[in-house]
């Protein structure tokens, strides 16, 4: 029904919205195209690597909920940028060349795609933007909250530093890639709650989200501040909270401030289990993959009642207004309440995270 009404304002707006470059994201370009059947490629684009989020979880949740929504006839085709805008560029290109009925599209940079995601609509592919919102003509987006992350990072930050809070404690600020607009609302959504209460004495976006780069970050901002005066470290995600962990402990850091991260990446549950990390955020891939592919799946096969029941939220990009949107709630995972989340979530057994090296810690605070 949504869909109906959208496209006809979406008609009724076409001259003045065109005039003003924004296009509206209804009117998919399978309208026109006959609903396909079982025997369809789903392509997946990723877009980097030192995140172990992408291969372990998104894609294989991706491609068996493709090939069971198929009665296995359909398939996925996989590439990964590696934190490459024009790796990802070339990569798309060939989804289209091999005429994937579908594209899923998580982009390294959400500006930089905007051409190519043109070329797909043009070429009869719908591109669903995935986890972070791209440019261009995209017929939906199947994310998290990121705002929300955000905000439980910097909750969680407030909370680590409990009844010592003083609004001259010093935190680093570690954000993501500048290309990314996750990072920019993990950011809004962090800033939201720590300003006014602490000081932000450093602040760092990082390019590709790179561990490396947001390692030299934090040796930087020990250089200025002096190793004893970073009272918490705000890190957008686990992969550089590892870097962070690495620089302070260099600079001879035994017991380390909070650190925030997300992800809940199987190093940083061990972190949080040992106390070397306070907190990540649990996002429940499989919610957002498998949402991600039912609604590729319906588009391509032009259900159209299960796309919009599947993507009932609204969104607006820089280039495109009422982006039908599925976003995904999440958690805050501490020590107290990893059996809860990625244990009883079955993204990890107890065993995976209590290795030997862990035992003790996993004992300590009833984790078995
Ligand atoms: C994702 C995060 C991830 C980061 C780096 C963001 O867009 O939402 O889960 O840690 O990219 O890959």
């Amino acid at each position: 029904m949504r869909r109906i009404a959208i496209s006809v304002a979406a008609s009724s707006l076409a001259l003045p919205l065109a005039a003003c470059g924004v296009m509206s994201s209804s009117g998919s370009s399978t309208d026109a195209t006959p609903a396909k059947g079982n025997d369809i490629t789903v392509g997946v684009l990723m877009p980097e690597k030192t995140n172990t989020r992408y291969a372990e979880f998104d894609y294989p949740i991706i491609k068996s909920t493709v090939s069971q929504l198929t009665s296995k006839k359909g398939s996925s085709e996989y590439a990964n940028a590696g934190g490459k805008a024009t790796v990802q560029n070339a990569q798309m290109q060939k989804m289209i060349d091999d005429k994937v009925d579908v594209i899923l599209l998580d982009a390294v940079d959400s500006h930089a795609i905007r051409a190519m995601v043109k070329k797909a609509k043009t070429a009869g592919i719908p591109v669903i933007a995935y986890d972070r919102l791209a440019e261009g003509p995209i017929d939906a987006y199947v994310s998290f909250d990121n705002e929300l992350v955000g905000e439980v990072q910097g909750r969680s930050l407030l909370e680590a530093l409990g009844g010592n809070l003083d609004s001259s404690d010093k935190i680093v600020m570690v954000n993501g890639s500048p290309t990314d607009p996750n990072a920019a609302q993990f950011k809004k959504g962090a800033l939201s709650e720590l300003t006014g209460k602490v000081t932000i004495a450093e602040t760092y976006d990082t390019a590709e989200w790179s561990p490396d780069t947001a390692q030299a970050h934090m040796t930087e901002a020990i250089g200025k501040l002096g190793k004893d005066n970073v009272a918490a470290v705000y890190s957008a995600n686990d992969a550089m909270a590892g870097g962070i962990v690495k620089a302070l402990k260099a600079a001879g850091v035994t017991k380390m401030p909070p650190i925030t991260g997300q992800d809940a990446e199987l190093t940083a549950v061990q972190r949080i289990v040992s106390g070397e990390q306070y907190m990540s955020v649990y996002k429940p891939y499989p919610d957002e993959a498998e949402a991600a592919a039912k609604a590729a799946v319906a588009l391509v096969q032009g259900r159209d009642i299960e796309f919009d029941s599947l993507t009932r939220d609204s969104v607006d990009s820089p280039t495109n207004k009422k982006i039908p949107s599925q976003l995904v709630s999440v958690v805050a995972l501490t020590k107290d309440n990893i059996k809860e989340t990625v244990v009883a979530d079955g993204i990890y057994k107890v065993s995976d995270i209590c290795t030997s090296a862990y035992k003790a810690d996993c004992s300590a605070i009833g984790l078995k």
